[in-house]
C-alpha cells in the first residue's frame, strides 16, 4: 500500500499518446470497454483525465471525472490487472476527488455494476453510499444490468 506515488512514478493529464496503452488496460478490464473515441471526447471535452505512469512511462492506472455546477461524476477508474490490490485505485480516487474539490465540486456521484464488488467496496470505503438504481443501465452478456448510483458529499 502506498500513501504517495513511488518517487519515479507520475500522474499526468491523459493525452492521445497514452490511448493505445489505456485501451489495452481498458479492454482487459471491462466486458464492454470504452472506445478510443470516447476517451478522445473526454480529453477534448475538458474532463479531468489522468493517467498514472510507472518509472518506464507505462500506464498503470487512469481515471476520468467530469466536474460541473458543483458536482463531479466519476466516469472511469481502472488499474492495470497485474497491479491491482496495492492501493493504486485508492490513491487515484483520492487524488481525483481532491482535484474535483479544487474545481468547487461539493458532491460526487458514480454508477457501478452490482456485479463489480471490487469497485463497490472501493467506493464504499470512501463513504460513498447507494442513493438509487438505474434499471437496465449497462449492457450485459445476458441482456442488461442495473447500475447502482452512489453519492458522497465532499464538504464537511
Ligand atoms: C476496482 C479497481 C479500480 C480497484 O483497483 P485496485 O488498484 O486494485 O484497488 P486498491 O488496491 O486501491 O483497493 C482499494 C479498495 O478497493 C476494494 N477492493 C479492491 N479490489 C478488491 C477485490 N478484488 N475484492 C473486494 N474489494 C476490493 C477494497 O476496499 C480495497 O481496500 P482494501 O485493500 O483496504 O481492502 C480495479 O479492480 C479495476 O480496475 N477493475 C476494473 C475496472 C473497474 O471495474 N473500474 C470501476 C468501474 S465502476
Amino acid at each position: 500500500m502506498f500513501d504517495a506515488l513511488p518517487a519515479d512514478w507520475q500522474i499526468v493529464n491523459m493525452a492521445e499518446s497514452h490511448l493505445a496503452q489505456v485501451r489495452q488496460v481498458e479492454i482487459a478490464s471491462y466486458p464492454f470497454p470504452w472506445s478510443e473515441g470516447i476517451f478522445k471526447d473526454c480529453i477534448s471535452g475538458g474532463y479531468l483525465c489522468k493517467v498514472v505512469l510507472n518509472a518506464e512511462g507505462e500506464v498503470v492506472a487512469y481515471a476520468i471525472v467530469s466536474v460541473a455546477v458543483g458536482e463531479c461524476h466519476i466516469l472511469n477508474i481502472c488499474t492495470s490487472q497485474q497491479l491491482r490490490g496495492q492501493g493504486i485505485a485508492r490513491w487515484l480516487l483520492r487524488y481525483m476527488l481532491d482535484e474535483a474539490i479544487t474545481f468547487d465540486a461539493k458532491d460526487a456521484f458514480l454508477e457501478v455494476r452490482p456485479s463489480n464488488p471490487a469497485a463497490f467496496r472501493l467506493y464504499e470505503s470512501f463513504g460513498f453510499a447507494e442513493v438509487g438504481r438505474r434499471r437496465n443501465y449497462y449492457p450485459d452478456k445476458e441482456g442488461r444490468e442495473d447500475a447502482i448510483v452512489m453519492a458522497l458529499s465532499l464538504v464537511e
